[in-house]
Order: C-alpha cells, then sequence, then structure tokens
C-alpha cells in the first residue's frame, strides 16, 4: 500500500511510498476519507513536538475507512469511524470510561502511524460501524471536530437556556459547537471573523474586538489559547464556565485571578471525547443533521497539497477524498 512517509517534519519532506501494513492485532481498514485538523498540520510541519512515533512517521488523526476484513462484531465492507485514541482498556482512566485519558495511551497518528496511508490496521475496539442515516462527510468529522464540543460541553454540565459564546466559531470545533449547542438548547453566540458561523443561526455573532463590554455567557468554549484567553474570561459571566481544549494561539494566557474568584467563575480543561459519547453522537444525529461545511476536496495523492490549503481556508473543513483519482 502506498502512505506519506516523514521522516524529518516539514510538508516538503512528505514522500509518497509503498510500505507494508504492520501484522498483528487489529482489522485491515482501508482509509476512505480523512479530515485536516491543526493537530495533524502541527505534526507534519513540526510546529509542535509531540514525540511521534514510530519514525518514520504517517500522520493523520481523523478519518474513516471500509473493513477488508470480519472482525467478532464487525463484518467486511462496514462503514467505520475510527476512534483515535490509544487506550489498554485496564488502567483507572479506561476504567472509568475515559479512555482518552489513558494512563498508558496517546492519538492515533501521533503515538502510532496514523491515516495517510491507503490502508491502517486498527483494535476493533476503536471501530464505530457508521449507521446508512450517516454521510462519510459527516462521519469524518465525529472523532475530532465535532466530538471534542460534545465532551467539553457535557463536561461543563451545560443546561437548556444557558448563553453560550463560541471562541473560533468557523473552525472546525466551531462549527461543531454551535451546532451541538443548538441541539441541547442554549442560546449560542458566535465570535468569529468570517462569514461562516452565521450559516448556524447563532443568536448574534462577534468579532474578537467588538464583543459588547456587558456581554456575558454562562458558558465560553475557547480553543484558542493565549491571544484570546483574557478577554474570554471577562466575558465568562459570574459563576459561569470557560472550557478550552486548546492553545491554537499560544500555551500561556493572562487570567486576572480577582476576578475568577471574586465572581466564582470556573475553568474547565477538556479534551477529546469518550467511545460512549461518540455513540451518542450517532444516536442524536438520528434526530438531528449535523451539516458540514467543505471549503476544499483533495484527493489522496494531493495530501501534501491540503495540508499547505489547510491554513488558508475560510469556508469549512479541508477534505482528502481517498475515492478521487
Ligand atoms: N484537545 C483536543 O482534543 C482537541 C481537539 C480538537 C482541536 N483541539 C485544538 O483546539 C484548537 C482549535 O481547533 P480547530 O480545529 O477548531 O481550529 P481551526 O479550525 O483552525 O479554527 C480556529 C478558528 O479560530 C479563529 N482564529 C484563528 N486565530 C485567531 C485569533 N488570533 N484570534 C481570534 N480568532 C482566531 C479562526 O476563525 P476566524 O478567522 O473566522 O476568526 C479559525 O476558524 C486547536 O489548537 C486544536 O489543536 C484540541
Ligand atoms: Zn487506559
Amino acid at each position: 500500500m502506498k502512505a506519506f512517509v516523514f521522516k524529518e517534519t516539514g510538508i516538503e519532506n512528505l514522500k509518497l511510498q509503498e510500505v507494508n501494513l504492520p501484522e498483528g492485532d487489529g482489522l485491515r481498514v482501508k482509509i476512505r476519507m480523512a479530515a485536516i485538523n491543526p493537530l495533524d498540520y502541527n505534526a507534519v510541519a513540526g510546529n509542535i513536538v509531540y514525540g511521534l512515533n514510530p519514525v518514520p512517521h504517517i500522520a493523520g488523526s481523523e478519518a474513516i475507512g471500509e473493513l477488508l476484513e470480519d472482525g467478532k462484531e464487525l463484518k467486511k465492507g462496514d462503514r467505520v469511524i475510527i476512534y483515535n485514541r490509544i487506550f489498554d482498556s485496564s488502567c483507572e482512566m479506561c476504567l472509568n470510561g475515559k479512555e482518552y485519558l489513558c494512563e498508558n495511551g496517546g492519538i492515533w497518528g501521533i503515538a502510532t502511524n496514523g491515516a495517510f496511508a491507503e490502508e491502517a490496521r486498527i483494535p476493533e475496539k476503536n471501530l464505530l460501524r457508521i449507521p446508512e442515516y450517516i454521510t462519510d462527510l459527516q462521519a469524518v468529522s465525529l472523532p475530532i471536530a465535532a466530538l471534542t464540543p460534545f465532551h467539553a460541553l457535557l463536561r461543563s454540565g451545560a443546561r437548556a437556556g444557558e448563553k453560550l459564546l463560541v471562541f473560533g466559531a468557523s473552525g472546525n470545533t466551531g462549527i461543531f459547537s454551535m451546532q451541538i449547542g443548538n441541539i441541547m438548547g442554549l442560546d449560542v453566540y458566535a465570535v468569529c471573523r468570517s462569514d461562516l458561523c452565521k450559516v448556524y443561526d447563532p443568536v448574534d455573532v462577534f468579532t474578537p474586538d467588538n464583543i459588547p463590554e456587558n456581554f456575558r455567557a454562562d458558558l465560553v468554549v475557547n480553543p484558542l489559547g493565549k491571544e484570546t484567553w483574557e478577554k474570554s474570561l471577562k466575558h465568562t459571566a459570574i459563576g459561569g464556565r470557560m472550557i478550552t481544549f486548546g492553545v491554537l494561539t499560544g500555551r500561556e494566557g493572562i487570567t486576572n485571578i480577582a476576578d475568577l474568584y471574586t465572581k466564582e467563575k470556573i475553568i474547565i480543561g477538556s479534551t477529546g471525547g469518550s467511545i460512549t459519547e461518540l455513540k451518542k453522537l450517532l444516536d442524536i444525529m438520528k434526530y438531528h443533521q449535523l451539516r458540514v461545511p467543505v471549503d476544499r476536496t483533495f484527493p489522496f495523492h494531493d495530501l501534501p497539497e491540503a495540508l499547505k490549503y489547510f491554513k488558508t481556508r475560510k469556508n469549512g473543513r479541508v477534505i482528502v477524498d481517498y475515492t478521487l483519482k
């Protein structure tokens, strides 16, 4: 099979070459579609040192595929979502249903080879059959872009009727924070600089610099880190919760500690989500559509172009469709 392999980081170092699928546990999955996230871009470009394993490495952490062999429950030909956390099913976190925090785990595509190959070998416990009512395009956004904000909102104890302010609302996770917020009955407000977030009917849209001075939200989702950290805490209501699962613009933010304690605000860290939550998302989609805006779709052999393009896109997801020639 062919895979995009790199030994040294840098998109220019990606080489499309023949590699052998490793023998061992897990089912052979033919990758059908992958979606690009900051994680993939940073892993390949080397912007963040993730401790990639193995080296040379195959990146790619959000993908769906088609089974090439029978498992115990899944069958050859099934369309499958790849749950992208490696987990041992035996540590305290796993035993408590928190596979995404596995003490001996990691992220597929970082701690192991990942999706940027024609095939991958995946443990059956990481595979979920895609129901017929879910398209490839919807499914490919579930393991990271949708699951992460879904888990974050559940973790924050979001209740219908609360006000939710989403930073980075036009981004991969932002479009799902808004849609899932709407499904949960929250009043959703968006912070973004492009028009994309208007599609999801937020109550109002602000740019990062024109959030009304007195605006306060019960819940603030902000995965952008440094540049908007102080602002997002400011716009969190008395007793409100600010949730972060990312540091897109930098790791260190200024926290007004007096504002935090005198108004009893709560900062919540969140990451990924559980398999149970991913299954719950599939169930929710029986009744609620999740819309996926696509900026551009690339065939697999153009993966380096897709990664380069990722940084400049404005209108939704960058998709790699392995069925395109
Ligand atoms: N922990 C986890 O499990 C997990 C999972 C997914 C993502 N993440 C992390 O979460 C972060 C966001 O991910 P994402 O995929 O949603 O990113 P994304 O698709 O790149 O979206 C980020 C959005 O933020 C806005 N933005 C960018 N720079 C900004 C700035 N300086 N000030 C204000 N807005 C800015 C942009 O929208 P406008 O230009 O329209 O304003 C952009 O659409 C990343 O750091 C990612 O690694 C973590
Ligand atoms: Zn574990």
